[in-house]
């Protein structure tokens, strides 16, 4: 396993994506791969892993790893499924039907989807982070010295949790939505090869 170069919000949850990958996965998918750190994770546990990212200096720079392959491309013009597919602050960056619908399309019948995603937050629906607020710092505080991450395009997030779960209840049915410590929620979904 690599050693992280770093820690962030979102590294912080690679050990929950790592323990959704089935035993029989072969190949992965990371979609919004940037600098393809979870992707090179991902390679200890698949024979084949592919990194797309809209940011082709990002997928060039992103260092080779045995089984890792990058590529420059929109997530939504992948034509191909994956027994594990992997989203991490990148949903947002795409209208959320459409990215929910194109993630599920990328999922082999068997496999998984496993993100961790951004939402809007409001002080009412949210307020619950309050009293967490000190954990949170904690944490923070606890990696500052290995903070950082990729200098990848970031997005301020336009839907509300409510807004996901709708669209996961539509598009991803089953899913399992999951609000997070770190600003963060997850979702898994698996594909039991059922009709929505
Ligand atoms: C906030 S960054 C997250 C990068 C990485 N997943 C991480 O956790 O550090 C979002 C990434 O998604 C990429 N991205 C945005 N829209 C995309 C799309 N439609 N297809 C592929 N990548 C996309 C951006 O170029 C950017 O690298």
């Amino acid at each position: 396993m690599p050693t992280d170069p770093y820690w962030n919000h979102n590294t912080h949850y690679h050990p929950w994506i790592l323990d959704q990958v089935p035993a029989h996965a072969r190949t992965a998918l990371d979609i919004g791969c940037g600098d393809g750190l979870l992707a090179r994770k991902l390679a200890t546990r698949c024979d084949a892993v592919l990194g797309v990212d809209l940011d082709g200096q990002a997928v060039a720079a992103a260092p080779t790893a045995p089984n890792v392959h990058y590529e420059k491309a929109d997530f939504r013009d992948v034509d191909d499924t994956f027994d594990v597919v992997t989203a991490v602050a990148t949903l947002h960056h795409v209208p959320l039907a459409e990215g929910m619908a194109a993630l599920r399309a990328l999922v082999a019948p068997g496999g998984v989807l496993a993100v961790v995603g951004l939402w809007k937050m409001h002080p009412l629906t949210d307020i619950g982070y309050l009293p967490l607020l000190p954990v949170i710092w904690a944490t923070d505080r606890r990696h500052r010295a290995v903070a950082g991450g990729p200098e990848v395009a970031i997005r301020d997030p336009e839907d509300t949790l409510a807004d996901i779960r709708e669209a996961a209840a539509t598009h991803l049915p089953g899913a399992q939505l999951r609000r997070r410590l770190l600003w963060r929620y997850t979702l898994l979904w698996q594909n039991t090869g059922h009709c929505a």
